[in-house]
């Protein structure tokens, strides 16, 4: 049965009041639902693969549901977040650690060795505070722990800057002076006492830093793929999050454009009639898929939530490309449902110009 709010179930919203899917919040993701949904609907197999992971939302709902799973992305801070969201913790250990944390006792930071742009989105001290947790976090030699606390690091510097994420950018706006360490400890006892709500589990996904396009997976071994690949001319990966990028991971913005769609110097003759970014994209998708098909066991199924993109002329629908390409690759298309319409407007937002769609795609190995 299709459920009435797929539209909802495709967005990262049900995920804020849900604990660990809400340790980081990402506007990209869709929500632990949309994976249950998907999971009964069309009754899928273990080992589940997502090649587009982000946040880890099919690894994390996998896992509660007692599936093996594996999950690979191109951003280090989403990789992060998967990985912290879904390892097996000895809470015994975490505690004391936290323990360890909370008798630090923040001090004046020489050289903060961060770009200006950078530096000015923060009240001095509070970036300084920011700093000192974050040299004292990365001493630390389990990486277990090491990612948990960084996590929450990267959650409160979010939180204390001067910017606020709108839309696919990133806004400057001033806050009041908040209390880095309250903060950053608050978040650490809540993430403690999510895991403590959390019932017990032995699977943990692995979780890989790759570009799915060039991804390596043992042929006939994976029994399904539950993903939603970036959106069609969007770059928001990279511009909304150049903060955690920039401050935890040293990534240039301009290296992490090329995600999905680099721009081809020559037009794709496959895909001719739309732009290039189009192009490149869609060829791109084609990639995988064909990646996807080998990694399959025989009859096992991929689901796909894929949105269109807008462009100047109007929308391109994705889902229709995203059919078309599976059915080359060999792929049995067997629904295309469409779970929202996204409103696309004309350059500086004065004109309506179509509407893209949101949909959830099932395909089979044949
Ligand atoms: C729509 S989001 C997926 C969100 C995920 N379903 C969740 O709930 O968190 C698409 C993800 O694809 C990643 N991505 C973009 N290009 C990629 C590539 N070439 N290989 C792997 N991941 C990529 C982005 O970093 C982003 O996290």
């Amino acid at each position: 049965m299709i459920p009435q709010n797929l539209g909802e179930l495709v967005s990262f919203i049900p995920n804020k009041t849900k604990p660990i899917h809400n340790w980081f919040y990402y506007k990209e993701g869709f929500s632990e639902e949309f994976v249950n949904w998907a999971l009964q609907e069309f009754d899928l197999k273990a080992p589940v693969l997502d090649p587009f992971c982000g946040v880890g939302t099919t690894l994390l709902a996998c896992k509660k549901a007692g599936l093996h799973s594996m999950g690979m992305d191109v951003s280090p801070l989403a990789v992060l977040v998967s990985k912290v969201k879904t390892r097996n913790y000895e809470l015994k250990e975490m505690e004391t650690a936290l323990e360890k944390i909370k008798e630090l006792k923040p001090n004046p930071i020489e050289r903060i060795p961060l770009d200006p742009k950078m530096r000015r989105l923060f009240y001095h001290k509070a970036l300084e505070t920011i700093w000192y947790y974050k040299e004292q976090i990365e001493a630390i030699e389990e990486e277990r722990i090491r990612d948990f606390f960084l996590l929450a690091l990267i959650d409160t510097t979010g939180r204390v800057a001067n910017v606020v994420k709108v839309g696919g950018s990133l806004r400057k706006q001033k806050k009041p002076n908040m209390p880095v360490q309250k903060l950053f400890l608050g978040k650490i006892k809540k993430m403690l006492l999510d895991l403590k709500k959390t019932k017990k589990s032995s699977i943990e996904p692995t979780v890989q830093t790759r570009d799915a396009r060039l991804m390596e997976v043992e042929p006939n071994s994976i029994g399904s793929v539950i993903t939603s690949p970036p959106y069609l001319n969007k770059i928001e990966y990279t511009t909304v999050y150049k903060l955690e990028l920039g401050m935890f991971f040293g990534e240039q913005e301009t290296k992490l454009r090329a995600f999905m769609g680099d721009v081809p110097k020559e037009a794709n003759a496959e895909f001719a009639e739309l732009p290039l970014i189009g192009q490149a994209y869609f060829a791109d998708l084609k990639k995988v898929l064909e990646s996807l098909y080998t990694a399959l066991k025989p009859g096992g199924k991929a689901v796909f939530n894929i949105a269109g993109g807008c462009f100047p002329h109007g929308p391109i629908q994705s889902n229709e490309y995203l059919e078309k390409i599976a059915q080359k690759t060999g792929f049995e298309v067997i629904e295309n449902i469409i779970a929202r319409w996204i409103q696309c407007h004309s350059q500086y937002r004065s004109e309506k110009i179509g509407k893209a769609k949101d949909a959830a795609i099932l395909l089979q190995k044949k």
